[in-house]
């Protein structure tokens, strides 16, 4: 197991757009052990989800993961996905507010407007083509791991900065009436 360290907000590298991956680096050793240092990563610091920029490596890949999360208590599991060359289409008008964090944010967390249902298409570890579409709140992660590979964070897509909290704050004033319109959703699209 190897944790790479994570990269704060301001650092240049989480707003350069990562480069595509070949299927020969794909293949590399170097490579592998980058995908299994981000689960490493991710899963030590409670992460739903880490991209390569966030660990210094502005590359095209990211992992997602919910299990029981005890920063994220009222997400959906997700099983663990490996997504190297990611691509996103946002799939219908439809979009629902969501209370985003990142590790790369420390301490905060804000609104951002995500669509409902996405388009995903990308290579798994191996790579095979992944095509599969995902909904709910489940596809909000998605958009957010996807958007650091584009050198976007969270905080730039909050339309409303008074949204911004500290998690502290979040979890006396905020939590109780997201996690309504969060169990909606999930009640609504499984996920
Ligand atoms: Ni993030």
């Amino acid at each position: 197991m190897a944790l790479r360290k994570i990269a704060q907000i301001g650092h240049p590298v989480l707003r350069t757009p990562s480069r595509e991956v070949s299927l020969e680096e794909l293949r590399s050793d170097a490579f592998q052990r980058l995908l299994d240092d981000l689960v490493d990563t991710m899963r030590d610091a409670n992460g739903a989800g880490i991209a390569a920029p966030q660990v210094y490596e502005p590359v095209r890949a990211c992992v997602i993961e919910v299990k029981s999360n005890p920063r994220y208590p009222y997400k959906p599991d997700v099983p663990l996905t490996i997504l190297v060359n990611p691509v996103l289409e946002l799939r219908g008008e439809e979009r629902f507010d969501n209370y985003e964090g990142c590790l790369s944010v420390p301490g905060f967390r804000g609104v951002v407007s995500r669509a409902t249902e996405v388009r995903l298409t990308a290579l798994d570890r191996d790579g095979n083509a992944i095509d599969r579409v995902v909904r709910g709140l489940t596809a909000g992660t998605f958009q957010h791991e996807i958007d650091h590979l584009d050198g976007v964070l969270y905080v730039d897509r909050v339309t409303d900065p008074r949204t911004f909290t500290t998690w502290t704050e979040f979890e006396r004033h905020h939590q109780a009436a997201f996690v309504e319109r969060a169990k909606a959703l999930v009640a609504r699209f499984g996920s």
